[in-house]
């Protein structure tokens, strides 16, 4: 009955078991779910009234499916002033998330058969959008004891004739890797020699730590007419639920984005639109404080369990610790704990990397030192390789 293209596509894997748990939860089970991937804190006040003055005003109706201009100019302003983007309000989309414009930059981009990098570990949805555009995905694999950073070097030797377009992910869901402008400069190199297209996914470019410095591959000289620059109201602005994100790039791409969206969700809700005018520039400082405590924390903690290794991320809100000492499967492990220890992980294998899992500090302490406590007890009822360095 289902068309082959979707059935190719398996359901996301931090979907399924963040579902599993709360299926755990509703049944009265203790569950401690260390695989979200949304902040625990609430939106700026300014965009919550916003919303609230845009619906009771009104703002109810269809907008231009590029999104309103007042939101567009300050996307524009933010990139320009942030990001050293230049760029006019005629090259910004809104789209409902920047999921969606992941999706429709790659589906105006990719024809059948062309070759998408995406480094390796990835977030979930990259392969299965290349997969919904019949490309073919090749993977760029990256190394934990280089931090997962992609290397120009990783990069240049998995580009053929038909390369079309990067993926890249900076700071990395699931790792936290965040690159370094000379690294990112040295694949900006190899996409202008080779006219490799850049997505380049920024949407955790705020939560940076140990003085870590995002970097936007799109204010390169040279990158104007290649890089798809894409961010989101999610998680900088605790607005995961209200489905907004936008994509900025050469107008001609970004046209094809809007005719996409104008044929397939029409636009970002109104009102919501409205709010994010107001979310642009809140001040965020407490939450990002607070995440960075968290990590330090965890990472301490899962570094004194044994046979746990574990670098310390520069950004995002996740720990990709590697627990291959315990045999290796990481979805065995995640569901052992699950299980066993009632808290809820990501298997490393749903990001293409065996052998860890990914924890998210966007959770309270209580319930971060509570599941750390828990995944403790439940490694010692198993086997594991004791020479294994638990930090590198
Ligand atoms: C790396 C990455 N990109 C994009 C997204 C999608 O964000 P949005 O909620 O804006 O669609 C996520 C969400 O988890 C993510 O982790």
């Amino acid at each position: 009955m289902l068309a082959e293209r979707i059935r190719r596509v398996s359901p996301s894997a931090t979907l399924e078991i963040s579902a599993k748990a709360k299926e755990m939860k509703a049944r009265g089970e203790d569950v401690i779910n260390l695989s979200a991937g949304e902040p625990d804190f609430p939106p700026p006040e300014e965009a919550t009234e916003e919303v609230c003055r845009a619906v009771r005003k009104g703002y109810g109706r269809y907008t231009a499916s590029q999104g309103i201009e007042e939101l567009r100019s300050a996307i524009a302003e933010k990139l320009r002033r942030e990001n050293g983007i230049e760029c006019t309000p005629e090259q910004v989309i809104v789209t409902p998330g920047a999921k969606m414009a992941i999706y429709a930059a790659v589906m105006v981009l990719v024809d059948p058969g062309d070759e998408v990098l995406i480094p390796e570990p990835w977030w979930v949805s990259y392969p299965a959008m290349v997969e919904l555009a019949e490309g073919r995905a090749v993977y760029v694999p990256t190394k934990e004891e280089e931090g997962f950073r992609l290397t120009p070097e990783a990069v240049g030797e998995r580009i053929t004739s038909k390369t079309k377009v990067l993926i890249l992910n900076t700071p990395c869901n699931p790792t936290g890797a965040v690159m370094r402008e000379q690294e990112l400069r040295g694949i900006a190199e190899l996409c202008q020699d080779h006219g490799i297209y850049v997505i380049s996914d920024e949407i955790y470019e705020y939560m940076v730590y140990d003085g870590a410095r995002h970097v936007s591959i799109g204010s390169f000289d040279g990158m104007e007419e290649l890089c798809i620059t894409v961010n989101g109201f999610s998680k900088s602005y605790c607005m995961t639920g209200w489905r907004i994100g936008y994509a900025a790039g050469k107008e001609e791409i970004i046209k094809a984005m809007t005719r996409l969206q104008a044929h397939s969700v029409s636009n970002v809700t109104t009102f919501v639109q409205h709010a994010g005018i107001k979310a642009l520039g809140a001040d965020m400082r407490l939450m990002l404080d607070e995440f960075d405590r968290r990590r330090r924390y965890m990472v301490e903690e899962l570094r004194k369990m044994p046979g746990v290794r574990c670098i310390m991320p520069e950004g995002a809100f996740y720990v990709f610790p590697n627990f291959s000492a315990y045999g290796g499967d990481s979805k065995k492990l995640a569901m052992y704990l699950l299980e066993e220890a009632k808290v809820a992980t990501v298997p490393g294998a749903a990001f293409g990397r065996e052998g860890h899992l990914r924890l998210s500090y966007a959770v309270c302490k209580g319930a971060i030192a509570e599941g750390l406590s828990r995944i403790r007890s439940a490694l010692e009822g198993l086997e594991h390789e004791s020479d294994s360095p638990r930090c590198i």
